[in-house]
C-alpha cells in the first residue's frame, strides 16, 4: 500500500506514525514545504483528556512529549488590578518546534520517508498512491483546488491577532485583559518549555487601527506589545517569529474526502486559539484516521467511516471555539463588570465550565462571586446577607414596585385547553402548583386579546367577562398560595392562527372551523396555510383597541406583570422580521419603520397599565435565516422599546419563518440575551433550553441575563426552584403551611446528598498531570 502525506505539521506526521504503525509494510512518505526544524509558533496545549489519547494510541512518542512539557493547573485572570486564579484545570503546553521534531523522529523509526523541502503542487504526481491524506494546513492549497467539492466556509473574524513568545516563565494559563489609551488589549498567555511562554495577543479592529498597529512590522509591534504588556513582563522579552498580525479564519467544510484523498487537521476545519484545540484537533483527526482504517474494509469505506464518526466530535469542539470567540470579540461589553463578576464570565464563557463546577474547583472564588452578586442586590435596596449570601438564583430582584423573591421564571406556555378562550381547571391547577413550586415569577401562557386573535381553538383569551372572571380565580390562587408574581402574556397570532392544537400538528392550518387571519403582509406560514390579509390601518386600530382592552381586564384580574408577544412569528413579530413584512408603506422597510406598530401597541398598553407595574416584550432576537432579524437588530429593538418604558426584554428566537436553521444547544438563545442586556444596558430574561439550577446560577452569576426562564423543565417538575432551594440552602423560599412537612425533609435530605455528590465528584476525579507530577516531586515529609 502506498500512503502519501503532503504536509508534514501536527496531522500530517501523527496520521504518518499510527498509519506505519498499523501497516508496516506500506510505503508512508511525508512531502513537506519547509526544512525540518523550520518551525513557525511557539508552544502547543493539550489537556490532560488530550495526553491520554496519545498515550494509549503511540506511547513511546507521548513519553517523549510528556518529558519536554510544562503542567499546569491553573487559569489566571488579570483584570482592572486585580487577578483570580482557578484550578483543577489540567493543562500542559510543549515547544511547537520540539513536538514537531519528536513526531519526525517516531516516524522515522518507524520507516516513514519524511522529504523536506518539497512543494506538492499537483496530486496528480500521486496518481498510484492508495490514499492521499491532505494535511496542508490552514491555506490548504488542495482544499482550495478543489473547492466545488469540499465546500468550505470561510469566515473571516473581526479581531487581529498576533503569535508571540515570551522568556516571561508562567505558572498558569494566563488572561490578561488590559485598558489602554486606544482600546482593549487581550494577552492569552502560557509557559510551555522552562524558560519560553506563547504570547497571542488580541484586539478588536478600531481599537488595532488607534494604537497605528496597522503597517508596523513584526520587530516594531511586539516593542508596541511590550509597552503595554511591560507591566507584567517585568523586563522579559518578547520573541517573534512570523508574528504578523492577522485575522483568525473560522473554516468548516461540507466535505473532508474526495476520491482517495482526504483532509485532516487545519485544511478541513480550524478551532479558534482561545481554547487551546488547534493541534489537538489535527492530531485527534489523525487518530480517528487510523481507527476507521484498522476497521473498515476498504479504503473509501475507511475514508467514510473518518468523516461521518469523526465530525461531531470536531463540530462541537468548533462551536465551543465559536462561543468563545464570540465572548473576545465582545470584551467591550463587560468592561465596566466588577472584576470578580468580569473573571467569572471568563471562565464560563464557553459553557463547559459552570457555577457548580467552579464551586467544587474554586469554593473561595465562587464565594467572592456570590458576594459581589449580593452587594449589587443590596445596592438596589434590598437587605441580603453580603458576608453569606445567597446563590444569585435566590437573589430577589425589583422591576418597578414589583418584588421578586428569586430569579427562576415560569416561561409562558400554550396548554391548548381553553374553551372558547376560557381558562379551566386545568389551567387553576397548572399555573397552581408551578407558583407553589417556587419559582419567582410565572407566566401565563400566551393569551389572546379577540377570538380571531387565537393560535387554536385551544388558545386562552381575555376578551369577554367570562375570561376574566376565570383568570381572576387563577390570579386569586396564586397570590393566596404562593410567593410567585404573576405576569401576564398578551398576544395575537396574526398569520400563525387558526391553525391546530399542538399535540394535532403544530402551526397547520385547521380543516375546519377556521378564522380569516391577518398579518403585515399577505404571506403565508407554510405554502399551504391561509393566506394572511394585510393590514390596514383600520385594522390596526382594532388590533390596537382589543390589546387595550385585554390590558384593562388584565388590571382587574389583578397581573402584577404585563408581557407583550413580539416574539415567534406571530403578528407584532410579522410586523418586526423583513422576511415576514414586504410593506412599502410607513410600516415597512427601515427596521424603524417595521417596529412602528409594535411600539405603537406597546404605547397604548403601557398608557393603560398601571404606572407601579412593570411591562416586558418578548422578542424574537434572530429569525436564524438569511436576511433575517440578527442579534444586532435585537439590540436596536431592545433599545426602542425601552425608549418607551419596557422593564424587561424577553430575549428568545426564531419561530418566525419555517425555513430557519436554528443552532441549539444548552442554553442556545443566552448568547442573544447576553448581547441585548449589555449593549443595550435593559434588563433581560434568557431561556431554551436552560435544564439545570446549576445554569440558572452560571448565566446569572456572569451577568447574561437578570432572570432565566425555563418553559419545558416546568412541565414535568413543578417544584424546580423548591428543589434547587433545598440544594443551595435558600431556607426562606415561601411554602404553604399546608407543603411544610415535605420542605423540611428536602432541606435536610439535601444538605447531605450535596455533601455526598460532592465527596464523589472530588473522589472521582483523577489527578492532574500537573497534580502528580507536584506529587512526585514533593520532598518526602520528615516523619
Ligand atoms: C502563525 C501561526 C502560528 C501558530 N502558532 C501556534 C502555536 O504557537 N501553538 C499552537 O498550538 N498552535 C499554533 N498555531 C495553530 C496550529 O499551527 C494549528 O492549529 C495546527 O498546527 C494544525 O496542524 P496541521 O498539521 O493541520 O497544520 P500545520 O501545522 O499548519 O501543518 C501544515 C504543514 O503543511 C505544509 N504544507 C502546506 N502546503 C504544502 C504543500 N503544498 N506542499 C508541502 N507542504 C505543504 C506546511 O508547511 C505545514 O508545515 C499557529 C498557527 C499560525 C497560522
Ligand atoms: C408547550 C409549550 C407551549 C409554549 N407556548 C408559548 C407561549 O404561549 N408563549 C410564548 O412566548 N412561548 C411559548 N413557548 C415557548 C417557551 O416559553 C420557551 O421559550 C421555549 O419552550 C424554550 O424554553 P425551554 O427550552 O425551557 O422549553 C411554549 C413552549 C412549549 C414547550
Amino acid at each position: 500500500m502506498k500512503i502519501a502525506i503532503i504536509g508534514g505539521g501536527p496531522a500530517g506526521l501523527y496520521a504518518a506514525i499510527l498509519l506505519k504503525k498499523q501497516r508496516p509494510e506500506a510505503e508512508v512518505v511525508v512531502y513537506e514545504r519547509n526544512r525540518a526544524d523550520d518551525t513557525f509558533g511557539f508552544g502547543v496545549v493539550f489537556s490532560d483528556a488530550t495526553l491520554d489519547n496519545f498515550e494509549k494510541y503511540d506511547p513511546p512518542s507521548y513519553r517523549r512529549i510528556t518529558q519536554e512539557f510544562a503542567y499546569w493547573d491553573d487559569i489566571a485572570v488579570h483584570f482592572r488590578g486585580t487577578v483570580h486564579r482557578v484550578g483543577g484545570n489540567g493543562f500542559c503546553g510543549c515547544s511547537r518546534r520540539k513536538l514537531l521534531l519528536i513526531l519526525q523522529e517516531r516516524a522515522r523509526e518507524l520507516g516513514v520517508s519524511l522529504l523536506f523541502q518539497v512543494e506538492i503542487e499537483d496530486e496528480k504526481r500521486f496518481a498510484d498512491a492508495d490514499l492521499i491524506v491532505l494535511a496542508d494546513g490552514i491555506n490548504s492549497r488542495f482544499r482550495d483546488k478543489h473547492v466545488a467539492h469540499f465546500q468550505p466556509e470561510v469566515d473571516v473574524r473581526s479581531n487581529y491577532f498576533a503569535w508571540m513568545g515570551s522568556t516571561r516563565p508562567l505558572d498558569a494559563f494566563t488572561f490578561i485583559f488590559q485598558e489602554t489609551e486606544w482600546g482593549p488589549f487581550i494577552a492569552h498567555a502560557y509557559q510551555y518549555e522552562a524558560g519560553r511562554s506563547t504570547w497571542i495577543f488580541e484586539t478588536d479592529p478600531a481599537t488595532f487601527e488607534r494604537a497605528g498597529l496597522k503597517g508596523l512590522d513584526e520587530k516594531r509591534s511586539a516593542e508596541r506589545m511590550a509597552e503595554i504588556f511591560g507591566w507584567f513582563l517585568g523586563g522579559h522579552q518578547l520573541l517573534t517569529n512570523r508574528s504578523m498580525w492577522r485575522n483568525f479564519p473560522m473554516i468548516r467544510s461540507q466535505r473532508w474526502v474526495k476520491d482517495n484523498m482526504v483532509l485532516l487537521g487545519d485544511a478541513k476545519a480550524t478551532a479558534h486559539f482561545s481554547i487551546g484545540s488547534g493541534t489537538k484537533l489535527a492530531m485527534e483527526d489523525a487518530i480517528a484516521l487510523a481507527e476507521a482504517m484498522e476497521h473498515a474494509p476498504t479504503i473509501g469505506a475507511a475514508l467514510q467511516l473518518y468523516e461521518e464518526g469523526r465530525r461531531e466530535e470536531v463540530e462541537k469542539t468548533q462551536h465551543a471555539a465559536d462561543v468563545s470567540l464570540v465572548w473576545f470579540e465582545h470584551v467591550d461589553r463587560f468592561w465596566k463588570f466588577d472584576p470578580v463578576q468580569f473573571a467569572f464570565g471568563v471562565m464560563t464563557r464557553s459553557k463547559a465550565i459552570t457555577y457548580d463546577n467552579l464551586t467544587l474547583r474554586a469554593p473561595d472564588f465562587v464565594a467572592e462571586v456570590d458576594k459581589t452578586f449580593a452587594k449589587q442586590v443590596r445596592a438596589k435596596g434590598f437587605d441580603v446577607n453580603v458576608e453569606r449570601p445567597l446563590a444569585p438564583m435566590f437573589q430577589p430582584m425589583r422591576l418597578r414596585e414589583m418584588e421578586i423573591k428569586n430569579r427562576a421564571v415560569v416561561s409562558p406556555m400554550c396548554m391548548y385547553s381553553a374553551k372558547e378562550g376560557v381558562p379551566t381547571d386545568f389551567h387553576l391547577v397548572h399555573y397552581g402548583s408551578r407558583a407553589i413550586g417556587g419559582a419567582g415569577l410565572i407566566f401565563t401562557e400566551m393569551t389572546c386579546v379577540a377570538r380571531d386573535a387565537r393560535i387554536t381553538p385551544g388558545c386562552a383569551g381575555l376578551w369577554n367577562d367570562e375570561q376574566e372572571a376565570a383568570w381572576k380565580r387563577i390570579v386569586e390562587f396564586v397570590h393566596a398560595n404562593s410567593a410567585a408574581k404573576f405576569a401576564l402574556q398578551l398576544g395575537h397570532a396574526g398569520r400563525k392562527g387558526a391553525t391546530k392544537l399542538m399535540w394535532e400538528g403544530m402551526d397547520r392550518p385547521l380543516d375546519e372551523g377556521g378564522w380569516d387571519v391577518i398579518s403585515a403582509s399577505p404571506i403565508p406560514y407554510f405554502p399551504d396555510s391561509q393566506v394572511p390579509r394585510e393590514m390596514d390601518r383600520a385594522a390596526m386600530d382594532a388590533v390596537k383597541a382589543a390589546f387595550v382592552a385585554a390590558v384593562e381586564r388584565g388590571e382587574r384580574c389583578g397581573f402584577d406583570m404585563l408581557e407583550l408577544h413580539c416574539a415567534h412569528g406571530y403578528l407584532l413579530a410579522s410586523f418586526i422580521s423583513p422576511l415576514t413584512n414586504k410593506r412599502t408603506d410607513e410600516y415597512g422597510g427601515s427596521l424603524q419603520n417595521r417596529l412602528r406598530f409594535p411600539l405603537d401597541v406597546f404605547e397604548a398598553m403601557r398608557a393603560a397599565w398601571p404606572s407601579h407595574k412593570p411591562m416586558s416584550v418578548r422578542i424574537s432576537a434572530t429569525d436564524w435565516a438569511e436576511g433575517g432579524i440578527t442579534g444586532d437588530d435585537a439590540v436596536e429593538i431592545a433599545r426602542a422599546f425601552a425608549e418607551q418604558g419596557v422593564d424587561l426584554i424577553d430575549v428568545s428566537t426564531g419561530q418566525t419563518v419555517r425555513d430557519a436553521q436554528p443552532v441549539y444547544g444548552r442554553m442556545f438563545q443566552t448568547p442573544f440575551s447576553d448581547q441585548v442586556r449589555n449593549e443595550a444596558r435593559v434588563a433581560t430574561m434568557c431561556v431554551g433550553n436552560i435544564t439545570t439550577a446549576d445554569q440558572v446560577n452560571t448565566i446569572l452569576a456572569a451577568g447574561r441575563a437578570d432572570l432565566v426562564a425555563l418553559a419545558r423543565p416546568h412541565l414535568v417538575d413543578p417544584a424546580f426552584t423548591m428543589k434547587a432551594a433545598a440544594w443551595y440552602g435558600a431556607t426562606d423560599i415561601f411554602c404553604p403551611p399546608q407543603y411544610l412537612p415535605g420542605k423540611e425533609q428536602i432541606f435536610r435530605n439535601s444538605l447531605r446528598d450535596r455533601q455526598d455528590f460532592e465527596d464523589l465528584k472530588i473522589k472521582a476525579k483523577p489527578k492532574t498531570r500537573a497534580e502528580l507530577k507536584a506529587a512526585a516531586t514533593k520532598p518526602l515529609a520528615a516523619e
